[in-house]
C-alpha cells in the first residue's frame, strides 16, 4: 500500500531499516518525554478556519533569509543519512531542490559539502555547524560552504554534550565502518563510531563571547539552532544573529524540556521582529506548519519526516514526503481562508490550553 502521510512512511521505514539504525533515527533522550511532547503540542493546538474567502489560488511560497522557497517548511539537518539509504545527503539535497525548499546539511553528513552541492546545483542549501576543538577542521567546513554556494551557517547550540539516547545504548548502535563521516574523519582516524564518539571532537566550551569568532569565519548569514528560552532569544538578538531555530533537537538532548510549540510564543515576543524565528520538533503534518506560522514563526523545519521518506525510497521518497507535506499545508491554508503564508495570523490558532 502506498504511504499517504508521514506516519505511514515512518511505519514503512521501521520495517525497512535495520533496528539499530531505526532506533538511532526515531529515538530521543531519556524517557523520550520531549520527543513525544513535541508531537503532542502541535496536536493540542487547534486551527481557527475562516470561511467565504476566495481560495481558488493558494500559494505556499515564502522566503527565508531572503531566499525564495516553495513553502515555509525546510529540511532540518540530520546526521548520517547514508544509513537510511545509499542516496544519502546528495539524495536529500535532490529531494529538497525538487520540492523547492532549503536543505540544511549536517556537519555529521556522510558526503562532502561539494558532493551535496553537485547533486543539486540549483537547490538552496545551508550548512549546520558543530564546532570541533580542531578549529582548522571547522574553518575548512565554513570555507567549503562559501565555496560551494551554501546560503547560511546554522550553528547548533543545544549539543555541547550528547543527550543520553537510551535506544542506542540498548542496541549498541555504531555507525558502520564503511559509512564515512568526512568531517569527523578529518579530525583523526575514522573507524566507525557510536553517536557519543561522533560528537567526541566537539568543542563544549563555546560561549556567547566566542560567537563572533565563528561568525567572522564567513560573510554568510548566521543562524542559531537550539534556542529554548526568551532570555537566550534576546541574547541572540543582541549578538546580531540573523535567525534562530526554536528547537530541542527533536527531543534528543535534554529530556525534561517544554515542547517547542509551547515555547514559540515567548520567544517570538522576546524577539519582537528583530530576526527570523524558525521552529522544529514534532512537525509531521502540513497543518503543524500553519500552527507554527500562527504562533509567529517564519518557517518550520522537519527532521525525521523527510528521513522516513529517504529510508523508504531514497531521494524520490524524501521528495514525496516533502510534496505531501506541502499539499497538506496548502489545503490547511485554504481551509483557514488564507491564500499565502503571510496571511496566517495569531487569530488562526486557538489559545494554548492544558490537555
Ligand atoms: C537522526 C537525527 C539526527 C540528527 N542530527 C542532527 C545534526 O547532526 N545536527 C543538528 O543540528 N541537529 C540534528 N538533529 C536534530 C534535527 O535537526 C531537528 O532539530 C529535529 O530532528 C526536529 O525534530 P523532528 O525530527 O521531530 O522533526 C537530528 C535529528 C535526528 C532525528
Amino acid at each position: 500500500m502506498e504511504p499517504v502521510c508521514v506516519a505511514d512512511y515512518e511505519e514503512l521505514a521501521e520495517r525497512t531499516l535495520e533496528p539499530g539504525a531505526f532506533g538511532y533515527y526515531a529515538g530521543g533522550a531519556g524517557d523520550e518525554q520531549a520527543l513525544a511532547g513535541n508531537v503532542e503540542a502541535w496536536r493540542r493546538l487547534r486551527l481557527r478556519p475562516r470561511v467565504l474567502v476566495d481560495v481558488t489560488e493558494v500559494s505556499t511560497a515564502t522566503t527565508v533569509l531572503g531566499t525564495p522557497v516553495s513553502m515555509p517548511l525546510l529540511v532540518a539537518p540530520t546526521a548520517i543519512q547514508r544509513l537510511a539509504h545509499p542516496d544519502g545527503e546528495p539524495g536529500m539535497a535532490r529531494a529538497a531542490a525538487a520540492a523547492g525548499t532549503v536543505m540544511c546539511l549536517s556537519t555529521l553528513a556522510t558526503a562532502t559539502l561539494e558532493q551535496v552541492a553537485a547533486a543539486a546545483p540549483d537547490g538552496a542549501r545551508w550548512l549546520q555547524l558543530y564546532v570541533f576543538r580542531d578549529r582548522g577542521v571547522t574553518r575548512s567546513l565554513v570555507d567549503q560552504a562559501v565555496e560551494h554556494g551554501y546560503g547560511a551557517i546554522v550553528l547548533t547550540v543545544d549539543a555541547p554534550r550528547l543527550g543520553r539516547r537510551e535506544r542506542d545504548l540498548r542496541s549498541g548502535f555504531r555507525v558502520p565502518e564503511e559509512i564515512t563521516v568526512p568531517s569527523v574523519a578529518a579530525t583523526g582516524r575514522w573507524a566507525g563510531a557510536t553517536p557519543l564518539e561522533l560528537l567526541g571532537a566537539i568543542d563544549s566550551s563555546l560561549t556567547w563571547g566566542t560567537l563572533e569568532e565563528l561568525r567572522s569565519m564567513s560573510p554568510l548569514p548566521f543562524v542559531l539552532k537550539g534556542i529554548q528560552t526568551a532570555e537566550d532569544a534576546a541574547l541572540a538578538c543582541e549578538h546580531g544573529v540573523d535567525a534562530i531555530v526554536v528547537s530541542n533537537h527533536g527531543g534528543r538532548q535534554l529530556d525534561a524540556v517544554a515542547p517547542t510549540a509551547d515555547l514559540l510564543p515567548e520567544v517570538v515576543e522576546a524577539v519582537a521582529g528583530r530576526l527570523e524565528v524558525y521552529v522544529d520538533g514534532g512537525v509531521r503534518r502540513g497543518g503543524d506548519v500553519v500552527k507554527a506560522l500562527a504562533l509567529g514563526a517564519r518557517a518550520a523545519l522537519a527532521g525525521r519526516a523527510p528521513l522516513w521518506g529517504l529510508a523508504c525510497a531514497g531521494a524520490a521518497g524524501a521528495e514525496r514526503v516533502l510534496e505531501l507535506m506541502r499539499n497538506e499545508l496548502e489545503l490547511a491554508l485554504a481551509l483557514c481562508g488564507c491564500t499565502s503564508p503571510e496571511q496566517v495570523s495569531r487569530a488562526h490558532v486557538s489559545e494554548l490550553h492544558n490537555p
